[in-house]
């Protein structure tokens, strides 16, 4: 006991120190409330770390790797001074796999860490998305959420090719095709990815835009996305109350915890779970290298992306659908997520009150899952309109029934509950303002205190 108080006393004189010889107080983020010690809260801040990963894995692996195609001598598992007909990049990848001390778990928790990053990504977009977080005033925060997953996407995009194995030039120039016919960007685009048209020049493209354009980029938004979380605050719960929706109740507002080292050393718990589950699973299922691009010995090789790709390659695969609808299609999706704080007008942020958005977010889950597996079960077989009908269309059909019955069910409850308890004026479209306070009122108050 004595020696815990004493513990406890000298680091809170350590800490003392720290913070008063730098200033955290001022420039760590802000405090935020005790509830939100959990993992849900976080999730943008998982997404983070995996980013952080990446970059210290990738300018380890920068050491060794050579954006070359050009046919090497050395590394390719051949006797030195054979000339191996592998393209430098492809060997220098292997090298790293072969005869780099530990050279496996570090290319194979970088790709491993970049599959995570993208699943986390979406994780953190569709927990936004369902608890209806992009609504005012964070539809900024939204907006350049939604610029951070497309460039997370491209990260993903152009390393896939820098091992430069058949695989992974065979399913980039798949996706430059669809890349190319992107209204207005496409033409921008085309000349910028290409360069000169040989491989060489789409390699040297893809490595620039891999290891410098896109995380400047990434850091940069993340930057932005980061600075408009400390002025907004972290979201409220979800709730079925209009003015509740921007502020914390009495309950949750009560105790606050500062950023500095509270939540940062909760978040740094998670990195380093992260970071071991990553190494854990690297080093038991290590990255096995596919053969390099043309290999004229190898058998034929399918042209399949890595899998948050494989849902557009299976749309292409579709009856009728050309390159251009394709491009269409997923135009469309993005247009929709990035004006979706302003296509959706209810001021609830509850998911039970926005039966139509949640309708939409399983739709886009059920699409995506079943075209995932679709496209890896079977890569590059076209199918025809009566198996869409029948595979895609179930689903669908089923989650609106579900989300039908649950409104349906939910708004006869919430009814009767309310008509029960006398107070009728708060049935769904008919909450009441408090006097003076109006809903565009960042710090409203309202007399109730609790959640519906
Ligand atoms: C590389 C991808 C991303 C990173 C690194 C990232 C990072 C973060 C971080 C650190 C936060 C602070 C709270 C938290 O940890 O959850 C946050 C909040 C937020 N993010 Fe992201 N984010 C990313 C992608 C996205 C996407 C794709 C969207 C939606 C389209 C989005 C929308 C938001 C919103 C609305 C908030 C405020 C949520 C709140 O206050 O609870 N972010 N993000």
């Amino acid at each position: 006991m004595g020696f815990e108080r004493w513990f406890n006393r000298t680091l809170n004189r350590v800490w003392g120190f720290v913070e008063d010889r730098t200033g955290m107080p001022k420039w760590a983020l802000r405090p935020q409330p005790a509830f939100t010690f959990q993992p849900s809260y976080w999730t943008g801040g998982f997404v983070a770390t995996a980013f952080l990963y990446q970059v210290i894995s990738g300018l380890l692996l920068l050491l060794y790797y050579q954006p070359s195609v050009t046919p090497t001598y050395l590394a390719c598992g051949q006797a030195a001074g054979t000339l191996s007909s592998a393209p430098a990049a492809w060997c220098s990848t292997s090298y790293i796999l072969n005869s780099v001390p530990m050279g496996s778990l570090l290319l194979s928790s970088h790709l491993y860490g970049a599959y995570a990053m993208i699943f986390l990504a979406f994780v953190h977009f569709f927990r936004g998305y369902y608890l209806g977080v992009y609504k005012a005033p964070r539809e900024f925060s939204w907006m350049v959420g939604t610029l951070l997953l497309l460039t997370t996407l491209g990260m993903g995009f152009t390393g896939y090719l820098l091992p430069y194995t058949q695989i992974s030039l065979n399913a980039t120039n798949v996706g430059l095709v669809l890349a190319l016919r992107l209204p207005y960007a496409g033409p921008i685009l085309g000349p910028l990815l290409l360069s000169d048209g040989t491989g060489q020049g789409l390699l040297s493209r893809m490595f620039a835009a891999h290891v410098l354009l896109l995380p400047l980029a990434l850091g940069a938004l993340l930057y932005a996305h980061i600075a408009l979380f400390e002025s907004h605050g972290i979201a409220p719960p979800a709730t079925s109350d209009p003015l509740q929706r921007r502020r914390f109740t009495h309950t949750e507002d009560r105790k606050h915890v500062p950023f500095m080292p509270h939540i940062f050393f909760y978040i740094t718990k998670w990195a380093l779970l992260y970071i071991g589950l990553l190494l854990g699973i690297a080093a038991l299922w290590p990255w096995q290298l596919p053969t390099y691009a043309g290999n004229l010995t190898a058998a034929a090789v399918v042209t399949e992306p890595d899998w948050y790709f494989l849902w557009l390659f299976k749309l292409v695969d579709f009856y009728g659908v050309t390159p251009v609808v394709a491009v269409g299609i997923t135009t469309v999706i993005m247009l929709f997520i990035l004006f979706l704080p302003f296509l959706d007008r209810s001021p609830r942020t509850h998911p039970r009150d926005r039966p139509f958005f949640v309708f939409l977010g399983n739709s886009m889950i059920s699409f995506f899952v079943t075209m995932t597996v679709w496209g890896g079960l079977t890569p590059g077989i076209q199918i025809l309109p009566m198996p869409i009908v029948e595979i895609l269309g179930p689903p669908i059909l089923v989650n609106a029934l579900v989300v039908g019955l649950f409104y349906r069910h939910y708004r006869s409850k919430y009814r009767a509950r309310l008509l029960a308890s006398g107070n009728s004026a708060r049935l769904p479209g008919a909450y009441p303002l408090a006097r003076g306070s109006s809903l565009s009122t960042p710090g409203a108050r309202l007399e109730v205190g609790g959640r519906d």
